[in-house]
């Protein structure tokens, strides 16, 4: 479902599992055990939801996943809705519903609180009754929790208290209402986002910046897959001292940049851009080093003009 018929801040309605869903849960490749666990709280609030809501300390059913761009939060966020409900899938279907916190802006007076009111208080416990199980994916959500403590009380204090309050509220009756209902969140800026958000998440997830190992398995996956179209790079794909080797190169990468290593180095010089056959290991080191370059000194005549 998409277009004007979607409810207000609503992005994307979809039910799950469905195939062409299958896919970014697998291209996000993090240290032992994080996705496990992800999928795990996920599992435990969609299986076991109700029995749990008994419980003195319940779960609330969100999860938090923060990091710096581009380490996969996006990525896992929406894969995660599918694994689970493949998981869950003997027991009925899964809606994954994709809101737009940019929907709420936290400036427009009154207006955003009533409306974030709205999405969970009318949009989502409607949705939510729609199919057995129900995951909320609300991408950069520091927009729409915005931490009450460090609001600014010049530009607009009132509507930013009352709509992350009005977020707080909603989603204490959502997880009380529909305790098959998981929210996933994602954000760069954990610390903009509210305490009371955060003390109330089931998990609270960090990614960081991949580290050597988890480097090196990104950029074999991206040659992998190159290599489904040029099989003449399976050999490239497959050498584990070479990927080794520019993981090693690439410290301070994030997954989205690793990714696009293989196609930088391709895209080098006409010939191999042509012809992608072309590609080597030595084309791989040298787009590193350029990029390092790159990044280390800045263009010539800009410092110059930024001195004056
Ligand atoms: N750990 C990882 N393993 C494999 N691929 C990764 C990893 N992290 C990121 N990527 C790739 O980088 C790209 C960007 O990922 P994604 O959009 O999920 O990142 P993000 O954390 O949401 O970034 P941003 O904060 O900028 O929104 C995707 O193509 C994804 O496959
Ligand atoms: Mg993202």
């Amino acid at each position: 479902m998409s277009g004007p018929a979607l409810p207000h801040g609503v992005r994307g309605i979809h039910a799950l599992p469905a195939e062409h869903h299958d896919g970014p849960w697998d291209a996000i490749i993090t240290p032992p055990g994080v996705k496990e666990r992800i999928l795990g709280t996920v599992l435990l609030r969609l299986l076991h939801g109700p029995r749990l809501a008994t419980l003195a300390g319940p779960l609330h059913g969100l999860v938090v996943l923060a990091g710096p761009p581009g380490t996969g939060k996006t990525t896992l966020a929406q894969g995660v809705a599918q694994a689970a409900a493949l998981a869950v899938a003997s027991r009925g279907a899964t809606t994954l519903v994709d809101i737009d916190p940019h929907a709420f802006p936290s400036d427009m007076l009154g207006e955003s609180q009533r409306n974030i009111s709205r999405l969970m208080g009318e949009t989502v416990p409607e949705l939510a009754a729609r199919r057995p199980h129900t995951v909320v994916v609300i991408d950069e959500v520091e927009s729409f929790a915005v931490r009450r403590s460090s609001a600014s009380f010049e530009t607009n204090p009132v509507d930013v208290h009352r709509a992350t309050d009005a977020v707080l509220a909603g989603m204490d009756a959502a997880a009380a209402s529909q305790p098959r209902l998981v929210f996933v969140v994602t954000t760069n800026f954990v610390d903009a986002l509210d305490e009371a958000f955060i003390s109330r998440a089931d998990l609270l997830v960090e990614l960081s910046l991949p580290d050597v190992e988890t480097r090196a398995c990104i950029i074999a996956d991206a040659l992998a897959e190159l290599a489904l179209h040029w099989p003449s790079l399976a050999g490239l794909a497959q050498d584990a001292e070479v990927h080794h080797g520019l993981a090693k190169r690439t410290e301070g990468w994030d997954g989205r940049r690793l990714r696009k290593l293989a196609l930088g180095a391709i895209a080098r010089t006409p010939a191999i851009a042509a012809d992608p056959s072309g590609l080597d290991a030595a084309a791989l080191e040298a787009e590193i080093d350029s990029y390092a370059l790159w990044r280390l000194s800045p263009p010539p005549n800009r410092s110059a003009e930024e001195e004056t």
